[in-house]
């Protein structure tokens, strides 16, 4: 199965930086992989033609009078076929719930938008051995109330919060193991017989070699080196 590589740009880079980014995906070669990137909101149509885009949130509303909200329907309307959700800078900064994040799953499902779910479990958590709890809670909030269909179309990323902008990543037998968690849990409890788990969290040109050994990876999520024209093309051309 070709991998996803799925570049979360955050908010390093301005119009100068996305133009050279586009004209690097227009080049690269994008034969059996699935690159997508996800700019800020005002970037978004910068990739139309050389890459799919996703959002990186959001709203909980569907129209009306909520300053600086995008909702699901704008998004689709502009043809963005992905948005990330969960991730735990907005759960951190926002003080973004499992509750909230459930209605914006829903929101983007209705409106044909692939919804990108990250979870993850914070430093002191993993040293108190509670990753597969943490994971299982934010699933079970997550992915309430949702058809087997529904939960089918979701890409998860799993992002270990210590691992995220610090150089650090769990092992590859641990990445390993929260990947075939992932699966096994949501494939049994939700009924499906596929689920898409991506790795995130430090993800470089100078570790993909290592973690693309691990099958059970379906892909990337990366952030600062997505921001990084050299780094994110040497990550894309190691996807064979
Ligand atoms: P880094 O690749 O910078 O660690 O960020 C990962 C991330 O948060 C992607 O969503």
């Amino acid at each position: 199965m070709s991998k996803i590589v799925i570049g979360n740009q955050k908010m390093y880079m301005n119009k100068e930086d996305v133009e050279a980014f586009s004209d690097m995906l227009k080049n690269i070669d994008k034969t059996n992989k699935e690159v997508i990137v996800c700019p800020t909101f005002p970037f978004l149509e910068y990739y139309n033609g050389i890459v799919p885009v996703g959002a990186q949130d959001v709203s909980i509303n569907d129209n009306g009078a909520y300053t600086s909200q995008v909702s699901a329907s704008q998004l689709k309307s502009l043809n963005v076929p992905y948005c990330i959700i969960g991730h735990s800078e907005r759960r951190e900064y926002n003080h973004e719930t499992d509750e909230e994040i459930n209605i914006k799953v829903k929101k983007l499902l209705e409106n044909d938008i692939t919804p990108i779910l990250c979870i993850g479990e914070k430093l002191e958590e993993r040293q108190n051995k509670l990753t597969e709890t943490v994971i299982k809670n934010e699933l079970i909030g997550d992915l309430k109330d949702l058809s087997p269909a529904s939960v089918e179309k979701i890409i998860i990323a799993y992002e270990p919060i210590w691992a995220i902008g610090t150089g650090l990543t769990p092992t590859l037998e641990e990445i390993d193991e929260s990947m075939k968690f992932i699966k096994e849990y949501v494939t049994t409890t939700y009924n499906v017989s596929k689920v898409t788990v991506l790795y995130g969290g430090s993800v470089s040109d100078k570790n993909i070699d290592e973690l693309n050994t691990v099958e059970s990876i379906d892909g990337y999520l990366i952030g600062g080196a997505s921001a990084k024209k050299d780094a994110f093309a040497y990550i894309i051309n190691s996807q064979k």
